[in-house]
């Protein structure tokens, strides 16, 4: 059988996530870890909820995408992750039916996952990360 499609993460972009982390502390949550991508100029927080999580996305750069949609639009929701079984299968089916992607190809994202986002003007206005768990990964 294959794996269902599962709500993975939900990204927010913030200033510092040492200002914001208080606000989701209080609330009972937990940092599990945090992990930094180079190539996208981001550092983050995971903050597991149940079997989903929340990102804290903080930019460690002024020119990469995070540090620009601070700009344009200030903190808040960045974009929603699901997980798939097969990414490429998955990025395969949505060319096919004319929908945008923003790589050809999947990009390593945070935990080495596999990772493709799909412009919002394909999801109804929210930015969509397709993620394959590494473990799963061919690459
Ligand atoms: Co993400």
């Amino acid at each position: 059988m294959t794996d269902p499609t599962v709500l993975d993460h939900i990204g927010i972009a913030v200033e510092s996530i040492d200002e914001r982390i208080g606000f989701y502390k209080a609330l009972g949550l937990e940092v599990e870890g945090y992990d930094e991508v180079p190539e996208q100029g981001v550092r983050i927080a995971f903050l597991p909820v149940g079997d989903c999580r929340l990102e804290l996305l903080e930019p460690t750069d002024p020119n990469t995408p995070i540090a620009r949609h601070l700009e344009r639009r200030g903190p808040g929701l960045h974009h929603v992750c699901l997980r798939v079984p097969d990414i490429r299968a998955a990025m395969a089916r949505l060319a096919d039916q004319g929908h945008t992607l923003l790589s050809e190809e999947p990009q390593i994202g945070a935990h080495g996952c596999l990772v493709c986002f799909v412009h919002p003007k394909s999801t109804g206005g929210v930015l969509l990360e397709l993620s394959q768990a590494a473990g799963e990964a061919e690459l």
